[in-house]
């Protein structure tokens, strides 16, 4: 484990991640909601820069017969072939065994650390 400096806050923008590249991995830091998250730039499925994916909420099912929009968790979007993973933690939301790389994210005066 190493935090590393990853980013400065005024850097990311919601909706506008940072991709850099920290101890010769490429990641994406994303500021969300309010939360800061590090996520590999690599999807699982076929190794498309996921990070250039769209961030939004996810729709849920409420009771048997409504849906619900939840923007309190984040999803991001694949732009090659749309699987949506979970943005804090990685898992996908469809049935696969593949996960998104995620990392620890802290915040310290105007740095964003990142575990790797
Ligand atoms: S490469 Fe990401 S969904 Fe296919």
């Amino acid at each position: 484990m190493a935090w590393t400096v990853a980013a400065r806050r005024n850097e990311i923008t919601e909706g506008k991640p940072k991709i850099t590249v920290v101890n010769g991995k490429e990641i994406g830091v994303f500021h969300e909601g309010g939360a800061y998250y590090a996520v590999l730039n690599y999807c699982p499925h076929f190794g498309a820069p996921v990070c250039l994916g769209k961030v939004m909420g996810r729709i849920i099912a409420s009771g048997p017969d409504s849906l619900d929009y939840d923007n309190d968790h984040k999803t991001l979007r694949c732009p090659w072939h749309h699987w949506e993973f979970d943005l804090a933690t990685g898992a996908a939301l469809a049935p696969i065994r593949q996960r998104l790389k995620t990392y620890p994210v802290a915040v310290e005066g105007d740095n964003i650390l990142v575990d790797i």
